[in-house]
């Protein structure tokens, strides 16, 4: 089904899953590009708590989740008037499409997925306690976003190599079907794509490390991200080298400048041969400047949840022909059986 609507916007889909508090690195390398874009495109933005199942998961904290999640995607800028923002387990679409997916997919390309084999490693060193669907999981992200005809994908760095899948499977079943999917590209920012851990700057930030100097959460308060950043990892310099910074001080800079929108030149003269001291203060002051609205707005919407129910039922409601259209097709091309 190729997209029919050349008067229409191109559409976006993107997602996160509802497990815990999001970082600055999901902002940075998503929720912010989404909110910045949303009104160039026709943008649907899910909260993927069946991703979130893939593993064990405490079953209030994730119907929780669910809605600070929203409330965050909301407190960030998505506009409900234009952003679709629904809970993807509303659309039973998801796993439809996940289903015939699975059973085009060949198995050595979920073999290759390295983020399945870092997180099977981390749930289990064993295997016997790793469930299936973090295996299939790479399969029912191509489904979320093909289900939607998306024409590009608004992600972190991170999710190169899913995108990639996605791409893949895409092509794989209109050859063996015929066209049915959009072939979707992917959308990185240009800034803050890859934020990486305070304490490790080898690794990427990311949710599921338990380390206490990590990560920043989008609700830490002011006294809380001046202590994170001032025990983040730098190096044995004194003061900013900026022809080569370490790789601490390289991402101590690269969140400042997503977070400010200053351009290169702005960056180098004013950072070029700074102390780290004061680096780490202007850091953690942009930081906070930044997430205070974000925060105040996020209590707003937590506590109103009926209004924050209404725009996940509504969003679930209008997209929800868009997805059932896809699966038809699938299905009608497959040959499952409509009366
Ligand atoms: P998740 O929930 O891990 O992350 C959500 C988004 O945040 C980005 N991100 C980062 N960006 C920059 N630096 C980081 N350190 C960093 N950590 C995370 C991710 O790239 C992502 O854009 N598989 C997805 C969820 C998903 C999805 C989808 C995404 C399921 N279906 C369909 C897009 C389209 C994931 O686990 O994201």
């Amino acid at each position: 089904m190729e997209n029919r609507r050349p008067h229409m916007k191109p559409r976006i889909f993107s997602g996160m899953q509802p497990t815990g508090a999001l970082h600055i690195g999901n902002y940075l390398g998503a929720l912010r590009n989404w909110a910045e874009i949303q009104y160039d495109y026709e943008p649907i933005f899910c909260i993927v708590d069946q991703h979130a199942i893939t593993v064990p998961q405490d079953p209030k904290a994730l119907r929780e989740s669910c809605e600070q999640v929203a409330a965050l995607y909301l407190a960030a800028g998505l506009d409900p008037k234009q952003s679709a923002v629904f809970v993807q387990s509303q659309i039973p679409a998801h796993v439809e499409l996940a289903w015939i997916f699975t059973c085009t997919v060949p198995f050595g390309w979920l073999n290759r997925m390295t983020q399945f084999k870092a997180k099977a490693l981390e749930a289990d060193a064993s295997q016997d306690s790793v469930g299936t669907g973090l295996f299939l999981y790479p399969v029912l992200m191509a489904a979320d976003i093909l289900l939607y005809q998306a024409k590009a994908v608004p992600v972190g760095d991170d999710q190169s190599q899913h995108m990639e899948l996605t791409r893949n499977i895409a092509q794989r079943f209109n050859k063996l079907y015929g066209k049915t999917f959009i072939v979707p590209e992917t959308k990185l920012p240009t800034v803050g794509a890859r934020i990486m851990g305070l304490d490790d700057p080898t690794k990427k930030m990311s949710k599921s490390t338990d380390s206490p100097n990590h990560s920043i959460s989008l609700l830490d308060p002011p006294g809380r991200v001046k202590k994170l950043i001032g025990r983040a990892v730098t190096d044995s310099q004194p003061a900013v080298n900026w022809a080569e910074p370490g790789a601490g001080v390289a991402n101590l800079l690269t969140i400042f400048q997503a977070f400010s929108d200053w351009t290169d030149s702005q960056m180098q003269s004013h950072f070029a041969g700074m102390r780290y001291g004061a680096l780490k203060s202007e850091v953690s002051e942009m930081i906070s400047a930044k997430l205070e609205p974000i925060q105040r707005r996020y209590n707003e919407l937590m506590d109103d949840r009926t209004h924050l129910r209404a725009v996940l039922r509504d969003s679930a409601e209008r997209v929800a022909p868009i997805a059932a259209e896809t699966v038809r097709r699938a299905k009608e091309r497959t040959g499952l059986y409509s009366a």
